[in-house]
């Protein structure tokens, strides 16, 4: 089963010159990169597409202004079961506590902006996955 996922690397990640260290991570841990792109512009559409789980809740407008204060990159890797393997390297959402050797716990940290800024989102199941992809690369 060729299983995908989305990662995104979120504005913190690509303004702070971490795009390539996270792309190689998941690279290196064997999944295959199938397709990336740039996101720029306005993305407040795009973003409340993807996040619609979350629009009613009281922390979404700081997510959003956090979201869109710059550009973010999109990619889809495949692989079996990519989906935990990928979000076992992303590590936990806060990334004051996420583990370190995790994507989050190394690169992260509470910078007191009014957002859990956690350098990237990565799809929490096939169904996401596939709902996510559409909006990033269609
Ligand atoms: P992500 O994995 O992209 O999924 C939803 C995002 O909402 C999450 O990463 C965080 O950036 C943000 N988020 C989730 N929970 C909270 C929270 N309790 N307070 C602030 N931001 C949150």
């Amino acid at each position: 089963m060729n299983e995908k996922i989305l990662l995104l690397i979120k504005p913190d990640g690509v303004r702070r010159g971490l795009t390539g260290d996270v792309l190689s991570r998941i690279e290196h841990k064997g999944y295959i990169l199938e397709n990336l792109r740039m996101h720029a512009g306005d993305l407040s559409g795009l973003l409340d597409e993807h996040y619609a789980e979350h629009i009613d809740k009281p922390f979404y407008p700081g997510l959003k202004k956090y979201m869109t204060s710059g550009p973010i990159v999109a990619a889809v890797f495949s692989g079996a079961r990519v989906i935990e393997g990928v979000r076992s390297l992303v590590g936990a959402t806060d990334p004051t506590v996420a583990a370190p050797g995790t994507i989050r716990g190394d690169f992260g940290r509470d910078w007191c902006s009014g957002a859990l800024e956690n350098i990237v989102h990565a799809s929490d199941s096939v169904q996401s996955a596939e709902r996510e992809i559409k909006i990033w690369f269609s």
